[in-house]
């Protein structure tokens, strides 16, 4: 993998950027559509790739290890062989579930030992295992075994738990340095830093992650609930210590506010499920605001979703129809839905992108972030 630090905004932290990796090229910043099963929810290849504009996509470790398991993926040749994405994919490592799944599973100095969500089975993650699954899943960039810490969180915890994921970073290094990809192209390994919402942590754990020398970093722990300001204040903290060279990834980040914001403080890479979770519940993101689509102000309004996106999606169906849709639960509502708010959100990332490169990023900033929370 390569990273090309292309433009900096004099006003801000903001970044312009190129990530180069054996599945393509990546401009940075820029948001990663979500497809824990290996599938971005109600889209195809695709409409991923010519509505969406989707220039990577991410996969799960506990998931896609859980189904289809690893002795399919490994058969069809790796994750992108057995989806069809031929761009470049990252997987989480599981990271995420030792929070979100945190009554199934045990946390111990060793590793993680979680009960299925599926069908009740006991399976081990350790930082050694964690790697050999993301070696046969085989995305171009994989994460480091960590965990997720919850908000609140006492000091206390935050410390030990945040010094576990520091030696299970050192576990994950030597397994991943001493293999080999499987399928014939590079993978990479990012580190995640953590400390919850201390400053001295955060400070402590940004050092640490960056002492390890890696291609990229990621800033792990935070949308967990805590508020937005300390959010960023955390963002602000760690993007200060993480290497300027090399990319920076803030996990399950965020609404279109929270992309910009987070932009502006130096962040290259985003995920989150939001806009494909959102979308099928009728919530739309727009260049003006927030729609939510069942209202019945919506009934007889033909004009498209968002008139600035000149998607597919967007120049073919209307508010009215796409209400339609949602309510009465037909399955393209919830494909058209999540088309557009994904294509919504990397057109953001894409203008946030031209307006750094073109030096305006701070007043374009200022004028689009009021809109973008906006109720409509
Ligand atoms: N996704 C969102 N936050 C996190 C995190 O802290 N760790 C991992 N592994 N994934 C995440």
């Amino acid at each position: 993998m390569n990273f090309e630090l292309l433009q900096k905004d004099p006003k801000s932290k903001a970044r312009a950027g190129k990530i180069t990796t054996d599945h393509g090229e990546i401009e940075t910043p820029i948001f990663m559509p979500v497809g824990t099963a290996g599938t971005v929810k109600a889209l195809h290849q695709r409409e991923l790739k010519e509505d969406v504009k989707a220039e990577i996509i991410l996969g799960n470790t506990y998931h896609l290890y859980l189904r289809p398991g690893l002795d399919v993926i490994e058969a069809a040749g790796g994750l992108h062989q057995f989806n069809g994405w031929d761009r470049p994919m990252l997987t989480d490592s599981g990271g995420y579930q030792v929070y979100s799944l945190k009554d199934r599973r045990k946390i111990t100095e060793e590793g993680v030992k979680f009960q299925s969500h599926i069908d009740g089975s006991r399976h081990n993650f350790t930082p050694e295992s964690v790697m050999d699954i993301q070696r046969t899943i085989g995305a171009d960039i994989i994460m480091a075994f960590d965990e997720c810490t919850p908000y609140p969180c006492d000091e206390k915890y935050a410390k030990n738990s945040m010094e576990m994921t520091h030696r299970w970073l050192k576990r994950c290094c030597d397994r991943f340095d001493e293999t080999e990809p499987k399928y014939g192209y590079d993978q990479t390994l990012f580190p995640i830093v953590q400390g919850s919402t201390y400053h001295d942590l955060r400070t402590k754990s940004a050092e640490t992650i960056a002492s390890f020398g890696r291609e990229g970093n990621a800033i792990g722990g935070l949308s967990v609930g805590e508020p937005a300001e300390m959010m960023y204040e955390s963002t602000d903290l760690v993007c200060s210590i993480l290497p300027e060279d090399k990319p920076r990834y803030l996990m399950g980040v965020g609404t279109p506010s929270n992309l910009i914001e987070c932009i502006a403080l130096g962040v290259d890479m985003f995920d989150c499920v939001l806009p494909t979770r959102n979308a099928r519940h009728g919530v739309l993101y727009t260049s003006e605001g927030i729609i939510n689509i069942k209202n019945e102000k919506w009934e007889k309004d033909f004009s498209p979703v968002d008139p600035n996106l000149a998607g597919h999606v967007d120049m073919n169906y209307s508010k009215a129809y796409l209400r339609h849709l949602i309510r009465t639960g037909e399955m393209l509502g919830a494909q058209i839905a999540s088309i557009h708010n994904l294509s919504f959100f990397l057109w953001l990332v894409k203008e946030a992108r031209a307006h750094i490169l073109q030096g305006d990023f701070a007043s374009w900033k200022n004028a689009i972030l009021p809109k973008l929370s906006n109720r409509l």
